[in-house]
């Protein structure tokens, strides 16, 4: 049920109406915030996505049809509503509502839709469980911070297309429906009805697609771009999410470092008004991991890796020893005031670091009067005990906490335990951004499970021309031509310069296993397209989801999608994924083996 909008016209928004316009009459539309009524007088709260306005209806001077149908208005209404704008009593301004000086004395009021009362407040202060707003995540998308998000999503990326454009490049849209080359996550796969068993995978990353556009001249494309991985979801991971994919031709890191830097730069700048200096810092990967202990490093607070294994090789603590023996290392991280922690908490934070694989955690404490007490004091001489504090600059209240294993466990608990720390302390500022680039990350990375090495960024990345001699040798000490932008412990976007020579990509394709039946079935477009005059290129993609997430304070990239997926993947507002009717399986040629229910 619902009254039409024939012979209304909508004058302005919600939040337009202002003191300029006292006296003339208006027409605005949208939904009920919410009603008052103090008996003659009726007020209610609507809303439009620009904000609220307040509508008058009073008793004495309004129709009486007019008052009794306001009467009947509750929250979530879609209303028409012609007024006249006048201006609030000084006692009824509202300092907190943009339009808090004015209100509108209805004239006309229209009933466009009634509403149920919703399963939760349309309210910011009102915060709904998660599965509840995501199943009505329309209704979620009604609350002010949320749309907000979605506004600021939407400017990113004008300024970015702008950008872009200014720069010389090509929007360029690719495939959603392509070839399954499987390297890094799992495919989401979509079977072909035409050729009965065979599958189109859907892109991980238009990375193969832009290559092939600077072997047909493109020169510089970008493209805002739809991804699909079949992987675990975290806060800063969905299954389908944005990225602002570019590659260029006939470049170098410099350049492409240069460009996206700039283009962070003019985002911050336009749309937060924070001026990010450049050029940004940039950080080896060796550098961030020793450091940091993360290839991601939140550089907003110090609390760095110190490695100890010197100061403490040669004394008989046998975790310590083991570690040392077996090529790994001990490390150390300050917590700097911590020392008075509670055992309790201190246990904590040793199971904290098991989660990272750490088979433990030593700890010593500086007493405010200079003292020492650690569990591990019975294994080391006193003089050791105050030379391995030393080297943390251990004074008086700070807690020094060691971990001994493989460097990249003990990496891993570190990196993680500092980033910890600093939530518990409340070390750092969401709105204090520090952006890094992080460089020469290894091309190779051993897979225990899978026997062989994988590619850390992906297959086509270059190596570094100077570590090209290792590449028969020692490939896992090849570093790449490889580059993440890194803000605040997340990484924004990565890429590389790429392999343009068709006997190295066949080298790296081998290293990673392929045989060359399989590398040619795989990847053998790009190859063959690599017959034909390749320009030397390069690019990164950054995750836009990411990069609003970080400018919006949100916790999640949830926040920050229209509709996102929930933990499993699945969307609890549409209920996919869904069964499909047997005639569709039918048609696909597609038999369904056994389905596991969930009870
Ligand atoms: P990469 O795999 O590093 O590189 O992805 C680029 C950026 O995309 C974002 N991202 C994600 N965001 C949300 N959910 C996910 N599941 C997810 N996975 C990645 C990250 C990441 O930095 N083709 C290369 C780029 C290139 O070399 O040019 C690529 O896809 O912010
Ligand atoms: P254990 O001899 O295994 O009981 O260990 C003695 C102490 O050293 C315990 O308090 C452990 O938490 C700590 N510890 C154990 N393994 C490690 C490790 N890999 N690195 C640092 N400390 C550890």
């Amino acid at each position: 049920m619902g009254e039409s909008l024939t012979g209304l016209k909508r004058s302005c928004m919600c939040c337009d109406v202002n003191e300029t316009m006292i006296g003339q009459e208006v027409t605005v539309m949208g939904w009920v915030q919410r009603r008052r009524d103090l008996g003659q007088l009726i007020f209610i709260a609507l809303r439009d996505k620009t904000g609220l306005v307040q509508i008058a209806i009073d008793g004495n001077t309004a129709e009486q049809s007019l008052f009794a149908k306001a009467e009947t208005i509750r929250s979530e209404y879609v209303l028409a509503v012609r007024g006249e704008v006048a201006a609030r009593t000084p006692e009824n301004v509202n300092p907190n509502m943009k339009t808090g000086k004015i209100e509108l004395i209805a004239k006309e009021l229209r009933i466009l839709s009634e509403s149920e009362t919703p399963p939760f407040q349309i309210e910011d202060s009102v915060s709904p469980k998660d599965d509840l707003r995501l199943k009505y995540r329309y209704l979620d998308l009604r609350r002010p911070s949320q749309l907000k998000n979605l506004v600021l999503r939407h400017k990113v990326v004008q300024v970015i297309r702008n950008f872009l454009d200014g720069e010389n490049f090509l929007e360029i849209e690719t495939p959603i429906l392509g070839k399954s080359t499987p390297e890094g996550a799992r495919d989401y796969l979509v079977p072909s009805r035409v050729h009965p068993g065979q599958f189109y995978g859907l892109p991980q990353s238009p990375q193969l697609y832009k290559q092939l556009l600077m072997v047909a001249g493109m020169d510089r494309y970008y493209q805002v771009a739809k991804c699909f991985r079949d992987e675990d979801l975290r806060a800063d991971r969905q299954p389908e999410f944005t990225q602002v994919d570019m590659e260029l031709s006939f470049i170098d890191e410099e350049i492409i470092m240069d460009i996206n830097e700039r283009m962070m730069q003019k985002v911050f700048k336009d749309i937060l008004d924070v001026e990010i200096p450049l050029p940004l810092p940039r950080m080896t990967y060796k550098e961030a991991m020793e450091r940091f202990g993360s290839d991601k490093p939140d550089v907003r607070f110090g609390m760095e890796l110190k490695n100890i294994s010197e100061v403490v090789a040669g004394t008989e603590f046998v975790v310590f020893k083991s570690a040392l023996e077996a090529g790994g290392s001990v490390r150390a991280i300050n917590a700097k005031g911590c020392g008075s922690f509670p055992r309790k908490k201190i246990d904590s934070l040793v199971e904290f670091v098991k989660t990272y694989r750490a088979k433990g955690l030593a700890w010593i404490a500086v007493n405010e009067d200079g003292t020492l007490k650690s569990q591990i004091a019975k294994f080391f001489t006193p003089e050791k005990l105050q030379e391995i504090v030393d080297c943390m600059e251990g004074k008086p209240g700070d807690l020094i906490l060691i971990c001994a294993d493989k460097d990249k466990v003990v990496f891993d608990s570190l990196g993680a335990l500092r980033l910890e720390l600093s939530k518990m302390l409340e070390l750092t500022k969401p709105d204090d951004f520090r952006f890094l680039w992080v460089t020469e990350f290894p091309m190779l990375e051993w897979d225990e499970e899978e026997n062989r090495y994988v590619a850390v960024h992906h297959p086509f990345t270059a190596p570094m021309d100077e570590d090209l001699p290792l590449i028969d040798t020692k490939p896992g000490e090849v570093r790449a031509k490889a580059y993440d932008i890194v803000l605040n412990g997340y990484e924004l976007g990565g890429g590389s310069i790429r392999i343009h020579r068709r006997d190295i990509q066949q080298k790296m394709f081998e290293l990673l296993g392929f045989t060359p039946e399989d590398a040619q079935e795989r990847f053998g477009f790009l190859m063959d397209a690599f017959k034909y005059g390749v320009p030397p290129h390069g690019g990164l993609a950054f995750g836009l989801d990411r990069i609003i997430m970080l400018m919006s304070g949100a916790s999640s990239i949830r926040d920050v999608i229209a509709f996102p997926k929930v933990k499993d993947a699945s969307c609890p507002m549409t209920d996919a994924p869904g069964v499909v009717e047997e005639k569709q399986l039918d048609e696909l040629g597609i038999a369904i083996k056994e389905v596991i229910t969930e009870e």
